[in-house]
């Protein structure tokens, strides 16, 4: 029988029972942090976001829908019915900064792409009243009329590649070409696609004169949550 007695008795020896015991615990959470390379699981899809999606996805931040939208679905059975499967450490592995965001005026948005045609989103985006009457979301009709940067992206990929993002040279390279390959329904896809799989491609806003703000816009929204096949990931039984 072990004698409890001595550490109940003795504060000193239970202080540094304590002390052992919690180094241990420290020990097995802590150490493995250094030899691992990641602690992302690694999941089947998962890519870098193209140029488009990547501008659309700077316009989202500088525009702030993130103090309105979170993109994180809790494993909770209440957001996982609403929204989809969970989100997962990976879907967010290229995210810089992350958009998980902690406030949710209007629905998290994680899942989004898919969800509404691209001409929804665009009437959406330009007067949100007009498809949702008691919407309190403002508009954003300059997004139409803006042409977006399509030089400046060559610089996104860099950064995104300085922090860690697997760009290669040759996405650094034709972040232009790809660029507008992705807003030309009638372009050549072949690059593209090879470099950036399950990427959709159209002309986002409808309006072919002009590669707009919006075109970036809408082209980040319907990828967001489509990148990982949940029939092949099947983690379902984690949570059910
Ligand atoms: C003031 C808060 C607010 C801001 C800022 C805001 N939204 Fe919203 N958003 C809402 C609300 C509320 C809804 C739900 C009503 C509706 O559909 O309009 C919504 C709905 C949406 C939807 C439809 C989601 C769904 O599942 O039905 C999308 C997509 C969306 N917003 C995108 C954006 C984008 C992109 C921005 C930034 C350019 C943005 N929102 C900025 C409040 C906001």
């Amino acid at each position: 029988m072990f004698k409890h007695e001595i550490f109940e008795r003795n504060s000193l020896i239970l202080l540094i029972g304590i002390l052992v015991a919690v180094s241990i615990g420290g020990l097995v959470e802590i150490a493995p942090l250094f030899y691992l390379k990641s602690t992302i699981e690694k999941v089947e899809g998962m890519r870098p976001y193209t140029p488009l999606e990547l501008a659309g996805r700077d316009i989202y931040i500088r525009e702030g829908c993130y103090t309105c939208h979170s993109q994180m679905i809790r494993s909770l059975r209440d957001e996982v019915e609403r929204y989809g499967h969970y989100s997962l450490a990976a879907e967010s592995m290229y995210d810089h900064p992350f958009q998980w965001g902690s406030k949710r005026n209007g629905p998290d948005l994680a899942r989004v792409g898919g969800k509404y045609s691209n001409q929804w989103q665009a009437e959406h985006l330009i007067d949100p009243r007009s498809l949702v009457p008691e919407s309190i979301m403002p508009g954003y009709p300059f997004l139409a009329t803006t042409p977006v940067d399509i030089q400046a992206m060559t610089a996104h990929l860099k950064a995104n590649r300085t922090v860690g993002v697997p760009y290669t040279d040759e996405m650094v390279e034709n972040a232009a070409a790809d660029l507008r390959a992705q807003a030309d329904p009638d372009a050549d896809h072949d690059e593209l696609l090879a470099r950036y799989p399950n990427t959709p491609i159209a002309d986002f806003d409808g309006n072919p004169a002009m590669i707009s703000e919006l075109d970036a816009m809408i082209a980040y929204l319907q990828m967001l949550g489509t990148l990982v096949d949940f029939d092949v990931y099947k983690a379902e039984e984690n949570y059910r």
